[in-house]
């Protein structure tokens, strides 16, 4: 078990999950698309905005509790859907959405689980919210639907950035696509970690639980495209996007938009707020960073949704940026998963401990006494276009 007390920054889980995952594992968690351009921009732009302190303001012990779709939340954070977390973790999924209610943020549990709807319902009993990839069997998609909302998902995440699976050149290499399989070509690599194969040879490999009795034969498309995405509809459009909203009775998002046109479209098909989000660089190449196309996207949405970003969140810090800069709140990824794979869900909590004790430091350190107080006002020469965070456009 690693040595959590001396785990300090999110990118400490990385370095640890990567000795502990087989190659392929650890590829196909942290790598991007293409060249990975767009997956070290959404860190970079991060950085691209600094702070102007206002000293003596902060108050003793600030507070980062907020909304988020209405429910309060501890800090404005909620886990990022992730897939095929049970490859690197085999009871992950739960491990990470027991973190997420410990630590009072919201849980979004993808399609692409190793775990089930109703697995996840059992085992947590915080805010959850069900992330939907269109799929091309309709009535498969529209049992999920009805699973999540008895099972007690209280809103629902339509992921609308993969047609198709974006080209990860790392799962290429490695032979690695999911549905995991061993083949000649990648079965050295696990067994190099044999404590990983051994679990593996205990549990059996996990399924992606909620797409059990589809059947995505024949819905390939090239060789070259990795399976992920082979049952996703590349045809769904903004009139299946308003079928969903007619069949989900509770609050809505879309997430993967990064365009102003495209956020009024989500709106007007009633939707309730949206993630801009690239996935994290897993899709399309040198796609604009989430936090460079959120003032736009703000602007055109003023205070009729929520809006939420994702894609490199690292530090508390970038959580307090992103509130300056109007986002309601941000998804963390990759740091979660990583964060289980080294030590399930004492890991998860220790990664959204740090997390909170960053960004409370960061309140403290420029002086907002609370998340209403992250505005734009505290931010100095942000190469990336800031909107008043109430949303509304600046004035001209
Ligand atoms: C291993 C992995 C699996 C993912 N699976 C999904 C998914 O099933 N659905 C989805 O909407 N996004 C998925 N994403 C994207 C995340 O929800 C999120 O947009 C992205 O990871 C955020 O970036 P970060 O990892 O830098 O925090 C996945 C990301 C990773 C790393």
């Amino acid at each position: 078990m690693a040595r959590l007390d001396r785990t300090f920054v999110l990118d400490d889980f990385e370095a640890l999950a990567k000795r502990r995952l087989p190659g392929p594992i650890f590829d196909f968690y942290a790598g991007g698309a293409d060249d990975e351009h767009t997956l070290a921009l959404n860190r970079n732009a991060f950085r691209q905005v600094g702070w102007s302190p206002r000293v003596l303001a902060g108050g003793a012990s600030p507070d980062a509790s907020t909304l988020l779709l209405g429910r309060a939340v501890a800090m404005p954070v909620a886990v990022a859907p992730m897939g095929a977390v049970g490859y690197g973790c085999l009871d992950g999924d739960r491990a990470i959405a027991r973190a997420a209610a410990q630590a009072g943020i919201p849980y979004i549990l993808s399609t692409t689980a190793t775990t089930t709807i109703e697995a996840i319902g059992e085992a947590s009993a915080g805010a959850k919210w069900f992330q939907l990839y269109p799929l091309r069997q309709r009535d498969h998609m529209w049992r999920l639907l009805a699973r999540a909302l008895a099972a007690g998902f209280e809103a629902l995440v339509v992921t609308v950035d993969v047609p198709v699976g974006g080209k990860r050149e790392r799962d290429l290499r490695n032979d690695c696509a999911m549905p995991f399989r061993f083949t000649a070509r990648n079965v050295a690599a696990f067994a190099a970690r044999p404590r990983w194969a051994l679990g593996m040879l205990r549990h059996g490999v996990p399924a992606m639980a909620n797409l059990a009795g589809l059947d995505p034969a024949g819905a390939r498309g090239s060789t070259l495209a990795p399976s992920v995405g082979a049952e996703f509809d590349p045809a769904f459009d903004w009139s299946g996007l308003a079928e969903i909203r007619r069949r989900w009775p509770g609050p809505l998002l879309v997430k993967g938009v990064l365009r102003p046109d495209d956020a009024l479209r989500a709106l007007r098909a009633g939707c309730d707020g949206l993630v801009v989000s690239n996935h994290g660089g897993r899709q399309l190449e040198t796609g604009v960073p989430a936090l460079a196309a959120l003032a736009a996207v703000l602007r055109a949405v003023g205070d009729k949704a929520q809006v939420f970003l994702d894609g490199g969140v690292r530090r508390g810090a970038d959580v307090a940026k992103a509130r300056c800069l109007g986002a309601a709140g941000v998804l963390v990824g990759r740091p979660l998963l990583f964060g289980a794979c080294v030590a399930g869900q004492a890991g998860a909590a220790r990664v959204l401990d740090i997390l909170h004790d960053e960004l409370i430091r960061t309140m403290r350190l420029c002086g907002a006494a609370n998340a209403a107080a992250l505005t734009s006002e505290l931010l100095w020469n942000a190469g990336i276009p800031a909107a008043p965070s109430n949303g509304q456009p600046p004035p001209t």
